[in-house]
């Protein structure tokens, strides 16, 4: 609970939150949210998002959050999502993050997939997730209906083997 002002300052900014599927939520509405969040530390059915804080290493201010739901037990699937304060981004920093979050899906959670969900207009969550190497799959026209509006989703995915060679691909990038 210690992070509460931490996570008052970018969910109730309604920049971060226009394209989650939160509202722009008050001191109270974020105490309530961030309780919820301290019983989301583990994985034990499908269906669960496990939510893990972003932390600047020199301050701990908590500057935003990584995410990775179960999404289908039989099909090893998971799903991923992320917010930063709007005073951080611009940085890496929530690439930094995801990568850590898909690592942790595929070599210690034994995901064999990872998806992600986007308003088609959240260009800044699509160049996040290209940077990570993920492929754009679909584009659903109006898919969800998303603070009063019908909503055009793009669906991006990363298979664990594309994960493997992206990462080989890069480590030997890295030595030339
Ligand atoms: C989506 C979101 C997390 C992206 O944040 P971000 O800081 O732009 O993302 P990254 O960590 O990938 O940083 C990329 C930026 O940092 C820059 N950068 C600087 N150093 C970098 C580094 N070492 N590595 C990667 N990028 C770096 C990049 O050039 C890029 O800048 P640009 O946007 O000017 O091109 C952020 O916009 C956000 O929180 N949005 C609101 C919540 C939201 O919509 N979530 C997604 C729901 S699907």
């Amino acid at each position: 609970m210690d992070d509460l002002d931490d996570l008052v300052a970018f969910h109730s900014d309604p920049e971060v939150v226009r394209y989650v599927p939160w509202p722009v939520r008050d001191r109270e509405q974020t105490r309530v949210a961030l309780e919820a969040k301290l019983t989301q530390d583990r994985l034990t059915e499908e269906g669960q998002w496990l939510v893990l804080a972003i932390e600047l290493r020199e301050t701990k201010t908590v500057i935003g959050e990584v995410l990775l739901k179960w999404a289908s037990a039989a099909d090893q699937t998971g799903e991923l999502g992320y917010a930063l304060h709007a005073g951080h981004q611009g940085k890496g920093l929530a690439s930094e993050a995801a990568q850590e979050i898909v690592r942790l899906g595929f070599e210690e959670l034994g995901l064999h997939r990872i998806v992600a969900i986007l308003d088609d207009r959240n260009t800044a969550s699509a160049q996040l997730v290209e940077r990570l190497g993920m492929r754009r799959e679909a584009h659903h026209l109006q898919a969800w209906r998303l603070k009063d509006e019908w909503c055009n989703e793009f669906v991006y995915a990363l298979l664990k083997n594309e994960w493997i060679s992206g990462r080989s691909g890069s480590a030997a990038s890295d030595q030339d």
